[in-house]
């Protein structure tokens, strides 16, 4: 039985109510409307470690770090500890790209470029331009494919670039032997390496050739946020196989502090210099927690996020007015979302509107990055075709682990008839 008031006892703010109800410490998205499932979480993790609580008179509050350190190990071994990966969490992707970019601040240098998918999150592209480089965009490959076009990136290659982020859109991977071999042979041609950062926010437990996404270039950058396929509510890390890299964002991480508190307690120092201008990007405790819970449940949830996708597939394939996406790809999905394209014919914010009054969300993947005000004027980007187009078309439809497929085919229904309403005079 887990004990939820030794929990409460640990974690007063999981004692607190609103209106009779519990509280979380979680506030956004797919998390917060489960509080009993957090808080069981948790509890479960502390039952799990209960031989490891240091029980005693700490400066740190008790039990901090442990769970930081065995989500850690877990990881590690999920990524595959054959290739040494050092897992580094942050408090995000964004923050994990950003103390990752900031670990070249050395060869990065005001006009230098970095090659980046305008189909993507913002976030993406904001942590090229935190780091005082400049975003050149990529186009897509076309409706069927929307990672971005190798054949693009080989086009924009330039002296300046000196790194290309990928992003494996909805969890399909992008062709990384493909996209390492042409930074390859154009670092050959400049006489000097372009660096290989990975945006994996969709991609825990995808892989490519037997290798996770996420391990194949310098860096590999992942969201826990609470609407992807490993929630901590916020939170993320980075994975590197450089000795260097993981240092320089170990450091970024946590305010350039050479030593941290739990370091100090376990003996392994007792002070601390400050040798970078760090930040504090830091996972909490109770998100590590909750991640070595979600961390058990990754393969079966993207299993059932792809037994759910291949039933809209099946059920939308005799509709003439939409395509789905990937219908063909390497290596393994997690299949984060579930994005359709609408033909010319169809009106989007008529379909979107005519789903939402049958209580059916959807979003868009995405408004490209170099359309949005702030980036129009700065980083203007022509050529973009595909991207456009998708940006456009796109509409993502409700996929999730906690579906049944009646769900499904109460969407693809509502689908159908949105359609027949939606058509452009
Ligand atoms: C592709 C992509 N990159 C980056 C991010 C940012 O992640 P975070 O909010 O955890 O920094 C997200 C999150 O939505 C994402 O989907």
């Amino acid at each position: 039985m887990l004990d939820i008031n030794k929990i409460r006892a640990d974690f007063p703010i999981l004692s607190r109510t609103i209106n009779g109800k519990p509280l979380v410490y979680f506030d956004n998205g797919a998390t917060s409307q489960k509080p009993q499932i957090v808080i069981d979480a948790i509890a479960a993790y502390y039952q799990e470690i209960n031989a490891n609580i240091h029980r005693g008179v700490h400066t740190l509050s008790q039990l901090a770090t442990d769970a930081y350190e065995i989500s850690r190990g877990k990881l590690q071994n999920h990524i595959n500890a054959k290739f040494a990966h050092e897992v580094i969490f942050t408090s995000g992707t964004t923050h994990g790209i950003n103390a990752v970019a900031n670990g070249f601040i050395s060869i990065l240098k005001p006009g230098d470029e970095v090659l980046v998918p305008s189909l993507t999150f913002v976030a993406t592209v904001n942590s090229i331009l935190y780091c005082g480089a400049r975003p050149v965009f990529v186009d897509i490959n076309g409706t069927e494919n929307l990672n971005l076009s190798v054949s693009d990136l080989e086009q924009k290659i330039s002296q300046k670039t000196k790194a290309v982020v990928v992003m494996h859109y909805g969890g399909f991977p992008a062709p990384m032997t493909k996209i390492k071999e042409t930074l390859h042979q154009a670092g050959s041609r400049f006489n000097r390496q372009i660096a290989l950062i990975e945006d994996a926010a969709h991609a825990p437990g995808a892989e490519i050739s037997g290798k996770k996404c996420g391990v194949w270039g310098d860096l590999g950058c992942f969201s826990f946020f609470s609407n992807k396929n490993l929630v901590t509510g916020e939170g993320g890390m980075v994975v590197t196989d450089s000795d260097q890299l993981a240092k320089k964002v170990n450091l970024m991480r946590s305010h350039g502090m050479t030593s941290l508190s739990w370091e100090r307690h376990k003996g392994h120092a007792h002070s601390y210099d400050v040798v970078e201008l760090g930040y504090n990007y830091r996972l909490t405790e109770i998100e590590a927690a909750l991640g070595i819970q979600q961390l058990g449940k990754l393969k079966k949830s993207n299993l059932k996020r792809k037994q759910l996708t291949n039933l809209y597939r099946k059920s939308l394939s005799d509709l003439s007015e939409i395509s789905v996406p990937f219908q063909k790809f390497e290596g393994q999905s997690s299949y984060h979302i579930f994005p359709i394209i609408l033909s010319q014919k169809i009106d989007r914010l008529d379909f979107i509107q005519s789903l939402k009054r049958k209580g059916i969300q959807t979003s868009v993947h995405y408004p490209p990055v170099h359309q949005f005000s702030y980036y129009q004027n700065r980083f203007p980007a022509a050529g973009l075709v595909q991207t456009e187009s998708v940006g456009q078309r796109e509409v993502t439809l409700p996929l999730h682990p906690l579906m049944s497929p009646v769900d499904v085919k109460l969407v693809c229904q509502a689908v159908k008839e949105a359609l027949g309403k939606s058509l452009k005079c």
